[in-house]
């Protein structure tokens, strides 16, 4: 396949981090999650870090021109040219019209997109037991423990809490994905893009059903 330009979607806990590291790691793509890059600008105290901490607090989404310029210079990148994995961007219709400008501006266009599905229900359950490290690297107490408490297996820093999993920001961030997100599916589903992957299945299934998609787009392209 000439180039792969993968969108991630999917409500607040489906998977798209635990994903879309195994992704990185077997197609040797970048991999540009915009909510680890936000979280890292506020650890830092940079400019972006101060005008993001607030809206990610409180569950909403950082403005829009914000998020494009980032992606926007990531994806036209020397790194990206054989492709790039994009988890947490796009999450408006505004950004997906931005990232569909530049990308054709570049002469390229998504391979696909994503959607990883998942009730709302079982994102409550999932985002009350995650962990994750400075670097992004995700756990879940049940689901996916790392093998010495607190302390992730792949950098050996501490695990924390994400400030964002409270539960009354998680409501808050599940009806930001209703509204402002959910729009995306139409949006890519009529420009044919679009695939669907159960979320609900144990993270490896559902690596396996990736894979496979990915594996079919492949056939297809050398058909
Ligand atoms: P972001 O960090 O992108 O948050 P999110 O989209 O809400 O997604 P999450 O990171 O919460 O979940 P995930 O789908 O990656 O699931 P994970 O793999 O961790 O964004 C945070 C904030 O930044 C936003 O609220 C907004 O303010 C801002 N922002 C970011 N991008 C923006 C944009 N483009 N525009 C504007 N604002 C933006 O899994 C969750 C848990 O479940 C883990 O514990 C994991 O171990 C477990 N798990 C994963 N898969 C399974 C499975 N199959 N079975 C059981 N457990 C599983």
């Amino acid at each position: 396949m000439s180039e792969l330009n993968l969108v991630l979607l999917g409500p607040p806990g489906s998977g798209k981090g635990t994903q879309g590291e195994r992704l990185q790691e077997d197609l040797r793509l970048p991999y540009y999650a915009t909510g680890d890059i936000l979280r890292a600008a506020v650890r830092e105290g940079t400019d972006l870090g101060n005008e993001a901490k607030e809206y990610m607090g409180r569950g909403d989404l950082v403005p829009d021109e914000v998020m494009v310029g980032l992606i926007a210079e990531r994806v036209a990148s020397a790194e990206a040219a054989d492709g790039f994995i994009l988890d947490g961007f796009p999450r408006t219709i505004a950004q997906a019209e931005a990232l569909d400008a530049k990308l054709s501006e570049l002469g390229r266009g998504l391979t696909a997109v994503l959607l990883i599905k998942v009730p709302d229900d079982e994102v409550i359950r999932r985002l009350s037991g995650r962990r994750i490290c400075p670097n992004g690297h995700v756990f879940h107490m049940d689901f996916d423990p790392p093998k010495e408490e607190g302390v992730c297996d792949i950098c050996g820093e501490r695990l924390e809490i994400r400030d964002d999993d409270k539960p009354e920001v998680v409501r808050h961030r599940l009806g930001t994905y209703h509204d402002k997100t959910e729009p995306l599916v139409a949006y890519y589903e009529e420009r044919g893009v679009l695939d669907r992957v159960d979320g609900q299945r144990a993270p490896d299934e559902v690596a396996t059903r990736i894979n496979a998609l990915l594996a079919t787009l492949r056939r297809e392209e050398e058909l």
